[in-house]
């Protein structure tokens, strides 16, 4: 009786929350319509008053008991795990694990089933839906789309793509019967060795907010949830989950939260992950003031907090679904999991035994109050009662994988970034014949490894689409380099199923000189591709990953001096999400495109920028510098000690990519928003709806496509502040917009608005974001370095814009890297 009773709360609920968007289940008693239920505990008719969410919540949290709670606090573990000690999943006495729960989802909530509370499932990740593509004993498949990487994604500057691609992630998370979507990842590009550069968006964080926020509407309008992770500076992955970061809450508030704010603020996400490190000194799913004073009362978030997949345990040096070695016997602290419920996480993730017990053990000592339990209850009760499970969603397993995989290939070519392009050696001529050499020619890598992978049900391989759009390929080297490759990749998956986290970077075969001459006679043009692979659990290393090899600088060097000697030309491709050394070679080759990691579409995609079909119009989100030693971070970037990092300091404050770069007048390779087109664009004198700061300024600019061929072209504001309070970059992006496609000779009105943030530093010492009185200059650039018009405004008074509280401090108190602009 009592079952069916809160069974009828939760559908009465559900009905209420859904009828905001669709007619949802009433329920019919003897053909009478009901939806309601009320304290006496009957249906009411569906006209009468209803309960409130809150109330409906509240009624079902006094039902609840203790264990109950707990439960609910506490995903049901994970395969894989429960054999390590500290890592069991919950004793599932009186809970059924979801038979539903989908093969390869990353988790779930523990359902409680006796008062018909469902689980809700978590699914991996910003390039798409990574679930299994195969179940046992079905002939049925499962396979999602692999969308190019967030790292790509930024690079079309366009936020209304990568809406739509959020709306098809979230179609087929919907669909393969998943509530919440672990995506967007945000973390700041600090450093090019991070590992999972590929799945972040940019060094700015003004870039990471817009696109994170765009991709979490584009899902959440499916009725999938997302999660943005991870919150907040994970910037390395070596020990990322005993590592302490120390920072200034300048560098703090500046770059490593304000893409987090920017998306929270637009996007309302239903969840946010908090990241495995310490920030000066806590763990930030266990810190009271980032969880709570930031998030909750500063900047309004309503969701719900997850810990990252064992997020709290120390001294796990690895683990994603490659590797999971590492783990020592003492790898918990048990008050943690308490603290990270008082701070405000309100879902641990996975979920394990001893979390369990402790949780009990805190409560009933009173070390974890029933309060802090209950609003922590109340969160994760409210995803699910706003899943589309609840809402009776049937998933269908039934995707759309044709047309998303056309959106797939739109987005990766759109991404694309023409970096040189000599004497027009772009776009290819038709039907050319092309020597496709190096082995990332024959190995497109769609995405990056550990939960940012998707089970995409194939890859396009750069010869089936050049080959495809009429292009003719060297069958010799076709031939030698397929067969080299296979066995390198043979290889690999023996070190990858011995779970090593790192895998090597695939090797170039030796291409005899004779060879490579005799293909310069007989083809028209050669294409070299670089490919960079990196993911979870690790970061990269400088010799030969980031730097080329010597067998790669070789094999640039000795092609292109035999198509030169023919006055062929030499195209290089770079198949990699992170930035990589470009100055040693670029001298030597015609065009550089960086194709970034493409999705699953790779191979098509490359070929519609190399064909001209489409027209570049991607454009750097991060600085490519000339050597390794010049990005700010490179001195205090793998931690200490070297051998098991514990502790990384952001000295470099905020200071970080094109900020630096440009404050310092350090010369990188390419510049921060740096791209190539085929054609050619001006900008007209901007107009400014004031020269004077009042509340906001408007402005707006033309922009004409002054070439032969239609391209888009992505304008870019920077400001540069007045001295003031503290010391300020040169310049920052404060706007950008990417217009529509202009046919030769066609213009469009493009506008910006800039607002009292925009203009503010955050001042430690008066814990506020505060605008300096003086003439801020506006440069409309089509890269950091190029700047095509120019303009000014002033702000006659200094703006308090904002005054936060002061916590977060930095616990080591080392100055932060200084300009004294
Ligand atoms: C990753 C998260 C991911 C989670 C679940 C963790 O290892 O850091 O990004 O969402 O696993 O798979």
């Amino acid at each position: 009786m009592k079952k069916r009773f809160v069974l009828c709360a939760l559908i009465g609920f559900c009905a209420f929350n859904l009828s905001k968007a669709q007619t949802y289940p009433q329920i019919l008693v003897n053909n009478q319509k009901f939806s309601d239920w009320n304290r006496d505990g009957k249906l009411q008719p569906y006209e009468d008053t209803r309960l409130s969410d809150y109330e409906r919540i509240d009624d079902l949290i006094s039902r609840l008991s203790v264990e109950d709670k707990i439960h609910l606090l506490l995903g049901t573990g994970m395969v894989g795990f429960e054999m390590l000690k500290g890592f069991e999943a919950i004793d599932p006495k009186g809970v059924t694990i979801p038979s539903y729960l989908i093969p390869g989802s990353a988790g779930s909530t523990t359902p409680i089933d006796k008062l018909g509370i469902p689980a809700v499932i978590f699914t991996d990740g910003p390039a798409g839906v990574r679930i299994s593509a195969t179940r046992k004993g079905e002939s049925n498949t499962y396979y999602a789309t692999g969308f190019p990487v967030g790292a790509l994604i930024s690079t079309t500057w366009d936020v209304e793509l990568a809406e739509e691609i959020g709306k098809a992630i979230g179609d087929e998370a919907l669909k393969y019967g998943s509530d919440i979507q672990l995506a967007p990842a945000l973390n700041i590009m600090r450093n090019p060795l991070c590992g999972r550069n590929y799945e972040y968006f940019s060094e700015d964080p003004l870039i990471a907010g817009k696109f994170a926020s765009a991709i979490t509407q584009g899902i959440q309008k499916n009725g999938v949830g997302v999660s943005l992770k991870h919150f907040a500076a994970n910037n390395s992955e070596n020990n990322r989950m005993d590592l302490n970061v120390h920072l200034s809450q300048r560098a703090l508030r500046e770059i490593y939260l304000r893409g987090f704010e920017i998306a929270v603020k637009e996007s309302n996400p239903a969840t946010i992950m908090s990241s495995y490190n310490k920030i000066n000194g806590t763990y930030t799913s266990a810190s009271y003031d980032l969880l709570t004073t930031i998030l909750r009362h500063e900047w309004g978030f309503k969701g719900t907090v997850i810990t990252d997949w064992f997020g709290g345990y120390a001294d796990v040096s690895a683990i994603s679904d490659t590797s999971h070695d590492g783990i020592s016997k003492d790898s918990y602290e048990e008050k943690i999991f308490a603290q990270q419920i008082h701070s405000g996480n309100n879902l641990l993730m996975p979920g394990t035994q001893i979390q369990f017990e402790t949780l009990k053990k805190y409560i009933d000592s009173k070390r974890l109050s029933i309060e802090d339990v209950n609003n922590s209850v109340r969160k994760v009760l409210e995803i699910i009662f706003k899943s589309p499970r609840v809402a009776g969603y049937v998933p269908y397993n039934n995707p759309d994988l044709k047309s998303h995989g056309l959106l797939s290939r739109k987005a990766a070519s759109e991404g694309m970034i023409l970096l040189k392009n000599d004497n027009g050696a772009l776009p290819l001529n038709k039907g050319s014949k092309i020597a496709l050499f190096g082995s990332g020619s024959y190995n497109i890598i769609a995405g990056g490894t550990g939960s940012g992978n998707v089970n995409k049900a194939y890859v396009i391989s750069l010869p089936k689409g050049l080959e495809e759009n009429g292009f003719q390929i060297d069958k010799n080297l076709d031939k030698t380099y397929t067969s080299f490759v296979k066995e390198e990749l043979r290889k690999t998956e023996e070190l990858r199923k011995k779970l090593l986290a790192i895998l090597p970077i695939l090797t170039q075969p030796t291409i005899k000189e004779r060879v490579i001459e005799n293909s310069a006679k007989e083809n028209d043009i050669a294409v070299i591709t670089i490919g960079r692979e990196a993911g979870e659990s690790g970061d990269r290393k400088i010799k030969d990953d980031f730097d080329l090899s010597e067998k790669e600088q070789n094999l640039i060097s000795e092609v292109s001096n035999a198509f030169h000697k023919l006055n062929k030309k030499v195209v290089v491709i770079v198949n990699s999400g992170s930035a990589i050394e470009t100055s040693s070679w670029k001298g030597k080759v015609d065009a550089i495109l960086w194709a970034s990691l493409p999705g699953q579409e790779g191979g098509y995609a490359i070929t519609d920028v190399l064909s001209g079909t489409v027209n570049p119009s991607g454009k750097l989100t991060q600085t490519l510098p000339v050597k390794y030693s010049d990005v700010s971070s490179s001195s205090n970037f793998d931690g200490v000690p070297a051998e098991k990092p514990t502790d990384v300091s952001y000295r470099e404050g905020i200071y970080v990519g094109y900020r630096y770069f440009n404050t310092f007048n350090v010369t990188p390779s390419y510049e921060f928003g740096y791209g190539l087109s085929y054609t050619k664009f001006d900008y007209s004198e901007p107009v400014l709806s004031s020269s004077q700061f009042n509340q906001k300024l408007v402005i707006s600019l033309k922009v004409k496509n002054t070439g032969s061929v239609a391209g888009k072209e992505v304008v870019q504001l920077y400001l540069s502040a007045p001295r003031g309070g503290v010391d300020k970059p040169a310049k920052e992006l404060k706007g950008f917009v990417k217009t529509k496609l202009l046919n030769p000779g066609e213009t469009q009105v493009v506008f910006f608005e800039l607002q009292p943030k925009d203009l503010a530093s955050f001042n430690p010492l008066a814990s506020a974001w505060i605008a300096d009185a003086g003439v801020y200059k506006i440069e409309f650039s089509s890269s950091v370095l190029n700047s095509k018009q120019t303009s000014s405004f002033t702000l006659p008074n200094k703006l308090i814009v904002e005054k936060v509280n002061n916590v977060l401090n930095n616990d080591l108190n080392f100055q932060d890297l200084k300009s004294n602009r």
